[in-house]
């Protein structure tokens, strides 16, 4: 596990796009699963200002989870994605694999496992991302896994319907084994109402057994946490 501390929100997300860039310049097909949130809106912004002209072709985009809303619905992830970032850099929709929020969430969770143990190559009998970035909330939330919903860290299907703690929206979210299966997991974190939650986790290893970001730990992948000092140091 690998933690790498940047100044500010924007020197994070600039590295982390440059990592994307690096990636996507393999020579093969990459799978990538997405996060939602605010955190990721910088990130989309950079890709979408500095390199809207690079060649993402050879990235699939998928999603750690998505709200059950439909796609042009403010709460949309896609509809974050899809404005800040596949528009202006006019990436094919044949490469953009939705969660279809607007579904029934319960056959969108099966329809969106059996799509992912299609399209991805299979590790430990399991889709296998390359990449799956993350966020974290201030629960210590991670995709749509919840700490009231702790079963989804285990759960046998790759996605799963989950629901948020207080507002009662529907998800569909990965569950904790294929998010463990990816090559590389990268969380995405800032902001000083993250700190409490990142002390317990990566500094005093202690009082996390009911935070979910606590357990994505890769079978056989990497972990790297992308930290600004606001949420390393609670400055
Ligand atoms: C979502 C996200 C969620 C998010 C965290 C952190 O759909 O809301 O996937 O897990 O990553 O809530 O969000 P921020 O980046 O806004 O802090």
């Amino acid at each position: 596990m690998k933690k790498i501390i940047f100044k500010t929100p924007d020197a994070l997300a600039s590295a982390f796009a440059n990592q994307l860039v690096k990636l996507s310049s393999d020579k093969q097909v990459i799978h990538v699963a997405l996060s939602g949130g605010s955190t990721p809106k910088l990130l989309f912004e950079i890709l979408a200002n500095k390199y809207k002209n690079h060649d993402w072709s050879r990235l699939r985009f998928y999603w750690g989870d998505e709200r059950c809303v439909g796609p042009d619905d403010s709460e949309s992830n896609y509809l974050m994605a899809k404005t800040l970032f596949f528009d202006p850099a006019n990436i094919p929709s044949e490469h953009i694999f939705r969660i279809l929020g607007e579904n029934n969430p319960k056959q969108e969770a099966q329809r969106y496992g059996n799509l992912l143990y299609e399209l991805l190559p299979l590790v430990n009998e399991m889709p296998c991302f390359d990449l799956i970035y993350l966020g974290m909330g201030g629960d210590g939330h991670t995709a749509s896994i919840f700490p009231h919903e702790m079963e989804l860290m285990e759960h046998r299907e790759v996605c799963a319907v989950a629901t948020h703690p207080i507002s009662g929206q529907k998800r569909v979210t990965l569950t904790g084994p294929v998010i463990n299966n990816a090559r590389s997991i990268v969380f995405l974190i800032t902001g000083k109402a993250k700190y409490p939650r990142i002390k317990s986790i990566l500094k005093d290893q202690r009082d996390f057994e009911n935070l979910p970001a606590a357990y994505i730990k890769p079978t056989h992948g990497h972990l790297t946490w992308y930290l600004d000092d606001a949420a390393y140091e609670g400055t």
